[in-house]
């Protein structure tokens, strides 16, 4: 692999403070159709309009060889499928790449892409991703690259879909692309699960929104958001809170959670065995 360029390579000055260039982003496909629609809808197409990223989409036959712009060919040893060369490949990035470019190939045995990979990517100038399509890459195809991104233990059929996932990510936390509160505050933002969400109505088929959230107290409404995010990263991805640094605050609600969480599984097995008596005595002849 070649080395990263450093997230900041590429800022240019204006009025004494650094003003961001665009992130560019070039994507190399045999199937740019997979990717239009989607980056020109929603958050990626006014990241777009606003000028904070520009996006290209190349198709890999351009640098494809021979007569028919063959890009792949059989694997050496026998097996099923088509391998993605690797001299198209060089070949598109010797023209696209750059001083500050990282280049990225989509791969399902890559590192797992997550947040704080994505924070890392949004401050970055210039990246390249690579989709490869049916057996996947040459190995060779390795040592171009800067980092190799999964986006999961599965294994889908080409390496758009997961460089929508990776491209959707990154440009959601550009400065200005959204309302800096919403990327702070949501899952993963400070390595918790985010807090439970209502909108109206206040009373739906029985389940009512929490008074809190309507009693116009902001000090109280924070305090249970910090609190239900905690209790819901402690139950669903405990493995979350494992590494993770703590404020005297978050300790003392989670010692609240993690008490309350054992009480009420205490209540629910007291009231399953109950249950099993009572059901005990019925079935009794
Ligand atoms: C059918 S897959 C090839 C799988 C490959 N033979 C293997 O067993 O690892 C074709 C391409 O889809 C992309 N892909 C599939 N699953 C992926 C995942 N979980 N994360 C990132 N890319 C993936 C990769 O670009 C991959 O080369």
């Amino acid at each position: 692999m070649t080395t990263e360029p450093s997230a900041t390579d590429g800022d240019v000055e204006m009025a004494g403070k650094p003003v961001r260039p665009p992130l560019e982003i070039e994507l190399l496909t045999l199937f740019p159709a997979m990717l239009q629609d989607p980056l020109a809808e929603s958050i990626p197409g006014r990241v777009q309009a606003r000028g904070l990223a520009q996006i290209r989409i190349h198709d890999m036959r351009h640098w494809g060889l021979g007569r028919h712009k063959s890009v792949d060919d059989y694997t050496y040893g026998g097996g099923a499928g088509m391998v993605l060369r690797p001299e198209p490949v060089a070949a598109a990035l010797d023209e696209l790449r750059r001083p500050d470019s990282t280049v990225i190939l989509l791969d399902p045995g890559g590192e797992v892409f997550g947040q704080a990979r994505a924070h890392d990517l949004a401050a970055r100038t210039h990246l390249i991703l690579i989709c490869p399509r049916y057996e996947g890459a040459d190995e060779r195809i390795r040592s171009l690259v800067d980092v190799e991104l999964s986006i999961g233990d599965y294994v889908l059929s080409g390496g758009e879909i997961p460089a929508l996932v990776v491209v959707d990510t990154i440009l959601r936390l550009l400065p200005g692309a959204i309302d800096a509160g919403s990327t702070a505050e949501e899952s993963f933002a400070a390595g918790l699960l985010e807090y439970p969400q209502y909108t109206r109505p206040p009373v739906f088929r029985d389940l009512a929104v929490p008074a809190v959230l309507t009693s116009g107290h902001h000090e109280a409404v924070r305090k249970w958001r910090l609190k239900e995010s905690l209790r819901r990263t402690w139950r669903r991805r405990p493995e979350l809170l494992e590494d993770r640094p703590m404020s005297r605050e978050e300790a003392r609600l989670l010692a609240e959670v993690s008490h309350e969480e054992s009480v009420a599984a205490a209540d629910a097995a007291e009231a399953e065995a109950v249950q099993a008596a009572e059901q005990a005595d019925v079935d009794r002849p």
